[in-house]
C-alpha cells in the first residue's frame, strides 16, 4: 500500500459514518441506496431507504408491485424516473437472472437505469471488487489530487488505479467520506485532510475540479422549473391517485398556465410515470389499463 492509501484508510477507520447501507453486502440493498443517493442527500435518504427495503426486501417483491406503489415510497426523494428505473431493474434481475444479481460489469450495465457509476458501486459495495466508484465527489477529489482538470478518458482509469488491492470496499467508502468532509466542494478544509501531503492542489489557486470530467456543475434551479411542476403532479397522484384534466394546472402549481401543465403532464406519460385515462385525467400508469 502507498503512504497515501494507508493514511486515508487509517483516517477513515476513525471517521467512518455509520450508514445503514454500509452494514449490508446485499446487492439489492446496495442498488437501492445508490440510486437514492444520486442527487439526494444522505440524511434524507436514510429513512426512505429503510422503509423501501422493509416493503421490498428483494427484487422479486419490488418487481411484483405496481409502479404506483414504488413511486409512493419514493415521496420526498425527487427525480421519480429513478424509481421507475429501479422498478424495471428489479424486473430485469428477476427475469434475466432468476432474481440474483450478476457480479459482472457488463451484465449490471444492461439493467435499466444502471450506468457506469451505479454498476461499479454495486461491484464495490456488494461484491467487494477492487474497482473505482466515480461520482461527482470522487471526481473532484481525484482532480485535486492530480492538480489539474481531468479528461473523461482518464478519470475511471485513475480511480481504478488508486484502489488498494483487496480494500476496494473500504477505499471507496473512505473517498465518499473525504469528499463529504475535508474535501467538500466549497471551502475545503485542507488542514483537516489526512492526505493533503500527497495532494497536488492543497487549496491553493483555482480549483482543478471546476470543469474536470465527471464533476457536476451543481444542480439547476428547482424553484419555478418544469421539474418542480412534475414533482407536484406526481405528489398529486400520490395523494389522490387521479388528477382530472381541469385540475392539472392547479396541481402543477401554475394555475394561469394550463398549456405548460399539460406539456409537463405529457412528459410524465411519455416517461411511463403516469397515464391518461378515458376522460383525459392523469392517473398512475397501471390504473389506465
Ligand atoms: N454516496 C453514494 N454512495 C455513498 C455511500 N456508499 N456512502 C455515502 N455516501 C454515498
Amino acid at each position: 500500500m502507498t503512504p497515501r492509501q494507508r493514511a486515508l484508510l487509517r483516517w477513515w477507520e476513525r471517521q467512518a459514518r455509520d450508514l445503514p447501507w454500509r452494514r449490508t453486502r446485499d446487492p439489492w440493498a446496495v442498488l437501492v441506496s445508490e440510486v437514492m443517493l444520486q442527487q439526494t442527500q444522505v440524511a434524507r435518504v436514510v429513512p426512505r431507504y429503510e422503509a423501501f427495503l422493509e416493503r421490498f426486501p428483494d427484487p422479486a417483491a419490488c418487481a411484483a408491485a405496481p409502479l404506483a406503489e414504488v413511486l409512493g415510497l419514493w415521496a420526498g426523494l425527487g427525480y421519480n424516473r429513478r424509481a421507475r428505473d429501479l422498478h424495471r431493474a428489479a424486473a430485469s434481475v428477476v427475469e434475466a437472472h432468476g432474481g440474483r444479481f450478476p457480479a459482472e460489469l457488463g451484465a449490471l450495465l444492461s439493467l435499466p437505469g444502471v450506468g457506469p457509476y451505479t454498476a461499479r458501486a454495486v461491484l464495490a459495495f456488494a461484491f467487494e471488487h477492487d474497482v473505482g466508484v466515480v461520482d461527482t465527489n470522487v471526481g473532484r477529489v481525484l482532480a485535486r489530487w492530480e492538480g489539474r482538470r481531468l479528461r473523461p478518458s482518464e478519470v475511471q482509469r485513475l480511480a481504478d488505479a488508486a484502489v488498494p488491492s483487496g480494500a476496494g470496499w473500504r477505499w471507496n467508502q473512505a473517498l465518499f467520506d473525504l469528499g463529504a468532509g475535508p474535501c467538500a466542494r466549497r471551502a475545503p478544509k485542507c488542514g483537516n485532510c489526512p492526505v493533503a501531503r500527497w495532494c497536488a492542489w492543497r487549496g491553493e489557486g483555482d480549483d482543478p475540479a471546476d470543469g474536470s470530467a465527471g464533476v457536476a456543475g451543481g444542480q439547476s434551479r428547482f424553484e419555478g422549473s418544469d421539474r418542480q411542476g412534475r414533482g407536484r403532479l406526481v405528489d398529486a397522484l400520490r395523494a389522490a391517485g387521479r388528477v382530472p384534466a381541469g385540475g392539472l394546472a392547479g396541481a402543477a402549481g401554475w394555475p394561469d398556465d394550463p398549456a405548460r401543465a399539460a406539456r409537463v403532464a405529457a412528459g410524465l406519460v411519455a416517461d411511463g410515470l403516469a397515464a391518461w385515462d378515458a376522460d383525459r385525467a392523469l392517473v398512475w400508469p397501471d390504473a389506465a389499463r
